[in-house]
């Protein structure tokens, strides 16, 4: 897929058939799209023919029936992420930076998750542990691993995943593991079980909603053997990005989750 090769040397100048493409209006009205022949996408600007867009150069400027314009270009991997259907609760972008950078992950590690839910931490693992790495991640429904699978899919970051359905308290089949990651209302029931399968230096990687999750995480990691565990909260404020009313903006989201972290060096 075209939108993968970003930033490793590929340019793929024209949209193909099957592409995810980012149709951007304005600041404030963008859409991630598949390009499919016979499909007609609607927006409160008009509507595109999908099939139209084959062929078109990345970066052309074009119109909706109505005549409003739009840019056709490539999605970043945070915009991907929408194409995933939602089921269960997200980790969002400010926390997946952090926690990514922080790992140690990039491209050739072998990891580790649980829970998969919608899959959009697998997703940002994956894109980054490509092209010869691999991300391993449990999921204990039935339910929500068959749509995390279909998730995976859609967004094209399957070659890189594999979703095992099952309870990661029953154990890790892997072995040599670079990273776990761990976003599960009881993690501390894994810590030990991860230790055993690091690599010596991989890091414990544990999200959590709640306080109380905290100090139960930072605990269980210490007795677990990990050091350098610290914890952490991220604070991120968005500025309406205009230089004559430059000012935070009116709402956003507060609370997310707390990260906590470990190295088994
Ligand atoms: C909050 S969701 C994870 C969301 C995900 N991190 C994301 O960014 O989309 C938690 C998931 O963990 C799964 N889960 C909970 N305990 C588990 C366990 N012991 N083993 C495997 N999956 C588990 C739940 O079924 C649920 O799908």
């Amino acid at each position: 897929m075209p939108w993968l090769e970003r930033g490793i040397g590929m340019e793929a100048a024209v949209v193909k058939e099957g592409d995810w493409v980012l149709i951007y209006f304005s600041e404030k009205k963008s859409y991630v799209v598949r390009v499919e022949q016979g499909r007609q996408f609607h927006t409160t600007k008009g509507s595109i023919d999908l099939g139209s867009l084959v062929g078109v150069e990345y970066g052309s400027r074009l119109e909706t029936n109505v005549g409003e314009e739009f840019y056709v270009t490539r999605p970043l991997i945070v915009d991907r992420l929408s194409v995933l259907k939602r089921f269960t609760q997200v980790i969002y972008p400010k926390d997946l930076a952090y926690l990514l950078l922080g790992s140690g992950v990039g491209p050739g590690s072998r990891v580790v998750e649980a829970g998969t839910g919608t899959g959009y931490l697998t997703s940002i693992l994956a894109f980054y542990v490509r092209p010869s790495g691999r991300v391993f991640t449990y999921e204990a429904r039935e339910d929500f691993y068959k749509m995390a699978v279909e998730n995976f899919e859609r967004i094209g970051l399957l070659p890189y995943i594999t979703v095992r359905k099952r309870n990661i308290k029953e154990g890790i089949k892997e072995r040599n593991v670079d990273a776990v990651f761990l976003d599960m209302p009881d993690p501390w029931e894994v810590f030990g079980e991860a230790y055993s399968v690091l690599n010596h230096g991989g890091t414990i990687n544990v999200f959590t909603p709640t306080t109380g999750q905290m100090s139960r995480s930072i605990e269980g990691l210490k007795r677990a053997g990990f050091k350098r565990v610290e914890a952490a909260e991220i604070m991120y404020r968005r500025y309406k990005a205009s230089p004559r009313e430059l000012r935070p903006e009116n709402v956003g989201i507060w609370h997310t989750g707390y990260i906590i972290r470990g190295q088994k060096l």
